[in-house]
């Protein structure tokens, strides 16, 4: 599990993903995770393995501040993982349960967004170091959110989702864009925290799509640790932001999800069209996942050309130097510099 980004905040779910009184099963980075939402509203996450005889904690219940196992009733405070009752215990056998734990993790709902932090630390109990991302405008009930489980480890899920070039192949289809429409682009960027943007820009008027929003849309998009990518569209002062999130569940499989949030009016009535439009893009990709894999499967070597693949690049280069800081016990330094890339699509 080591290749995957760890001490740090992962995305695990949208707040309507966990109803009051519900424990859901999500796998991260190779740990069973369940989560839960307390009946005053709070989110919590518990490793999903009940450390008595193995029993997923998702499948038992909420008691006040405890969940229950559903094959023995032991039960877990929801802020510590630590055990609070046996009910097999006779009165003559006192013993401190609460030295029986479960895995516990620093869980924070912001706005829409449920983020887990996952430590190399199993152990690790209390604040993390970082916060977890914020976006002001995921405040808002999503307007429409799909997931895919793409059958790939996360840094090709990643690679492929910052890759501009695929889009005429991949993504060829007469309402959106062809090879012939392929042409020059040049597009600055620049470091950010965990990661780097695109500057803002006007996008590609080969992008019908785009049109329909009405007035110039200016868009920048940004991508952080551990595989965090946002376009935000500005019209005016309205906003569409686009929130993708691509998550390892193991080492061949990898969660996508991607949560829309608008205040566009045309965007919301056009919402069935866009949903369909989004599918089938994701539908696209998870398509060439798999091609992939034939070759991949061979273990072949592989190429990362110039300013084209120059974000896969920059993807590996904070993976690693995220990984060298934390070994080390020192401040992340972002390997990203300022640079204007360019390359046709
Ligand atoms: S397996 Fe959970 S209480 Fe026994
Ligand atoms: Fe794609």
């Amino acid at each position: 599990m080591s290749d995957f980004v760890q001490d740090i905040w992962y995305f695990a779910g949208l707040s309507s993903d966990i109803k009051t009184g519900d424990l859901i099963r999500v796998v991260i980075a190779g740990e069973p995770i369940t989560l839960g939402r307390k009946r005053d509203g709070i989110v919590f996450a518990l490793r999903d393995i009940c450390p008595h005889r193995a029993a997923p904690l998702s499948a038992g219940r909420i008691i006040d501040d405890a969940v229950e196992c559903p094959y023995h009733g032991w039960k877990f405070g929801v802020s510590d993982g630590a055990c609070t009752d046996i009910p097999a215990l006779t009165e003559a056998q006192a013993m401190d349960t609460t030295r029986i734990k479960v895995r516990h993790f620093p869980t924070v709902e912001n706005g829409a967004l449920i983020w887990v932090y996952l430590s190399s630390d199993k152990r690790f109990s209390g604040t993390p170091p970082i916060d977890p991302p914020r976006f002001d405008f995921a405040n808002r009930k999503a307007l429409m959110s799909d997931a895919l489980t793409l059958n790939c480890h996360v840094d090709h899920a990643v690679i492929g989702l910052m890759d501009p070039a695929h889009g005429p192949y991949v993504h060829r289809q007469w309402w959106w864009r062809s090879a012939k429409s392929m042409h020059a682009k040049s597009k600055a960027f620049e470091p950010r925290e965990r990661g780097f943007a695109m500057a803002p820009h006007s996008p590609s008027s080969n992008s019908f799509a785009y049109k329909l929003l009405g007035g110039t849309p200016v868009t920048e998009i940004t991508f952080r640790l551990p595989g965090i990518r946002t376009e935000n569209i500005k019209v005016g002062d309205k906003t569409l932001l686009s929130f993708t999130a691509v998550t390892p569940i193991d080492a061949t499989r990898t969660h996508i999800r991607q949560v829309f949030f608008t205040d566009i009016l045309t965007i919301r009535l056009l919402k069935p069209i866009l949903k369909m439009g989004a599918r089938k893009f994701l539908r696209q990709d998870a398509d060439m996942v798999d091609l992939q894999q034939m070759g991949l499967k061979f273990d072949p070597n592989l190429m990362l050309i110039e300013d084209a693949d120059t974000q896969a690049k920059w993807y590996q280069a904070l993976k690693k130097e995220w990984a060298a800081s934390k070994a080390d016990g020192r401040d992340f330094v972002n390997p990203v510099k300022a640079k204007t890339l360019h390359w046709k699509s």
